[in-house]
């Protein structure tokens, strides 16, 4: 695996070097980004990473300084996993001068759900997302569905500015429980963790309802905040959407998706599942 610290350096070593297949991550990297990776490989010549904490997207309470930096046990995995080239960039080379222009996502987009609570982020997301996917010149960008609000905001980026890549959603790495994988998890404790696979198991009881047929959204929703409730968890919103853009669905809209964000002690847990 090459590394490049500049995008001169990047764009030398992908010229020519066929389909590119670009999975743009913040580091600490756990099996569900490994599971990208390995993805990326079938829609692509060569395999680009990149690994850039984007303080664009943190809010001004979010702490950008805490976010946990791995570099050397990064660069080992990505190397089992056989990418090619890994673009880590420091700050400087991203942002040489502040940036001053960014993309605006639709707020209907970005004002709900996780969006909700993050003024900004999705905003600063967009942005870097966009600058990666011209440094990198990807025709092809996977995204994780376990960030199901990030992925229909590149999407609706990549479609409404007409942007040359294929964007892929990555299915969730979960463990064996169902939890989904998240670095997040390690802040659990043991009674905790042990806790966390309900938030999924509430999750699959509203698909196999709505899968069976039941259309009172509400009903199912308010059941499973009460449920998590009933259990320790602070429930921020359980929400059954449509998957193209995330508003509420009517009665006989479909594709949907089932979408969670659950405080369990001092961690805030999210997870979706497509129905
Ligand atoms: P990061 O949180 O590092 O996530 C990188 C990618 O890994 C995202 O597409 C995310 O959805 C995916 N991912 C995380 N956990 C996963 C899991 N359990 N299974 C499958 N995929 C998983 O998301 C970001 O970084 C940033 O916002 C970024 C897009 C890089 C822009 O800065």
């Amino acid at each position: 695996m090459r590394i490049h610290h500049t995008t001169a350096s990047l764009r030398t070593a992908l010229a020519g070097a066929g389909r590119i297949a670009f999975v743009p991550t913040m580091g600490n990297l756990h099996a569900g980004h490994i599971g990208l990776m390995r993805q990326a490989r079938a829609h692509g010549d060569s395999v680009v990473a990149s690994i850039f904490v984007n303080r664009l997207q943190f809010g001004p309470t979010e702490d950008f300084d805490k976010y946990p930096r791995t570099f050397q046990e990064d660069c080992a995995k990505l190397e089992a996993a056989g990418v090619d080239h890994l673009f880590a960039p420091d700050e400087k080379e991203m942002y040489p001068t502040p940036q001053t222009y960014h993309v605006e996502p639709n707020p209907a987009h970005v004002d709900m759900l996780d969006g909700a609570a993050r003024p900004g982020h999705f905003r600063g997301v967009a942005t870097v997302v966009l600058k990666l996917l011209n440094i990198t010149g990807a025709d092809v960008a996977l995204f994780g569905k376990k960030d199901y609000q990030q992925l229909m905001v590149i999407r609706n980026m990549a479609r409404e500015f007409a942007l040359p890549v294929e964007i892929v959603a990555g299915e969730t790495t979960r463990a064996d429980d169902g939890l989904a994988l998240s670095s997040r998890n390690g802040y659990l404790s043991a009674a905790e963790r042990a806790e966390a696979p309900r938030l999924h198991r509430q999750l699959t009881r509203i698909r196999e309802a709505l899968r069976a047929g039941e259309r009172d959204f509400a009903a199912l929703e308010t059941q499973a905040v009460a449920e998590l409730a009933a259990h320790g968890w602070q429930p921020d919103y359980i929400s059954i959407r449509r998957r193209a853009d995330l508003l509420p669905p009517g009665t006989d809209e479909a594709p949907l998706v089932v979408l969670a964000a659950a405080r369990l002690g001092a961690t805030r847990l999210i997870d979706n599942l497509e129905i």
